[in-house]
């Protein structure tokens, strides 16, 4: 058969994104030459650029979202989205079966408990503010929304780092905000650790590598990680 007889659809990528992860990827494949786009929910309101072009907001579920990649063509859907970000990965498996397109699952593994981290493994936001002792000061490195579960902790000191400050006042009895990013070097952090007196750590496990380095400067230093699990 002439090849030209059913001219191959040229790729075109959807890239889910919202992770540091899915903005390399976005740079790996348009340095490529391939069309790709990448969606965000909107949650951040300064986005860091992507290559390629970008989309933001929701698609309005699984329907919604396999509706959006047949209209615009799409080849090839790639989830690179947050690991706690459930919702988004089921549609997009849901929304590829509906438009029939591969889908190529780049969510990161969770990170492994080493030899010298002091981890308490919890499974919900609510056993990890119990598990910090009266009197700690912690760090919260959790979004705006997993935050509430704590606020009842009136015996803790929270220093809270959030990429965007909060829209209205927190109801922690005591607290400080720290609006900034996570570092990717463990001595920053350790530094940060230190200059706050910080006693405990609050995270989830996300994986990668853009927020390890708090592991990394909390086992160096001795830490407790209340660590919640996915
Ligand atoms: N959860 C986290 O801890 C976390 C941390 C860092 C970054 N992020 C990023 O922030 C975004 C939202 O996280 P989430 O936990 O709120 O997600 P989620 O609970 O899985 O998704 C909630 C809804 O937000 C919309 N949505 C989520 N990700 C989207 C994307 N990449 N593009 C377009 N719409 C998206 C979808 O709305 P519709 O149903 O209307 O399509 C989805 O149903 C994700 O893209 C994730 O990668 C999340």
């Amino acid at each position: 058969m002439p090849s030209d007889a059913h001219p191959q659809k040229p790729e075109k990528i959807l890239v889910l994104g919202g992770t540091r992860e899915a903005a390399d990827l976005a740079r790996e494949l348009a340095a490529k030459g391939l069309d790709v786009t990448t969606s965000l929910a909107g949650r951040t309101k300064e986005p860091a650029p992507v290559e390629g072009k970008l989309r933001i907001g929701g698609f309005g579920g699984a329907e919604g979202l396999a509706g959006y990649l047949k209209a615009e063509s799409f080849t090839r859907v790639i989830d690179a989205t947050h690991p706690f970000a459930k919702t988004i990965s089921a549609n997009a498996v849901k929304a590829c079966e509906i438009a029939a397109l591969p889908l190529d699952i780049r969510t990161r593994a969770p990170w492994q408990k080493q030899p010298g981290d002091l981890w308490i493994e919890v499974a919900t936001l609510e056993d990890a503010a119990n598990a910090p002792p009266p009197n700690a000061r912690v760090l919260l490195a959790l979004g705006r929304q997993y935050l509430d579960a704590f606020l009842d902790r009136t015996d803790c000191h929270f220093v809270i780092r959030m990429v965007d400050p909060p829209e209205s006042p927190l109801a922690f009895a005591s607290h400080e905000i720290l609006t900034a990013k996570p570092s990717t070097d463990p001595g920053e952090e350790a530094a940060l650790f230190r200059s706050h007196a910080i006693t405990h750590i609050v995270c989830r496990n996300s994986g990668g590598h853009g927020a390890f380095a708090k592991i990394v400067a909390a086992r160096g230093m001795g830490l407790p990680v209340v660590m919640v699990g996915r």
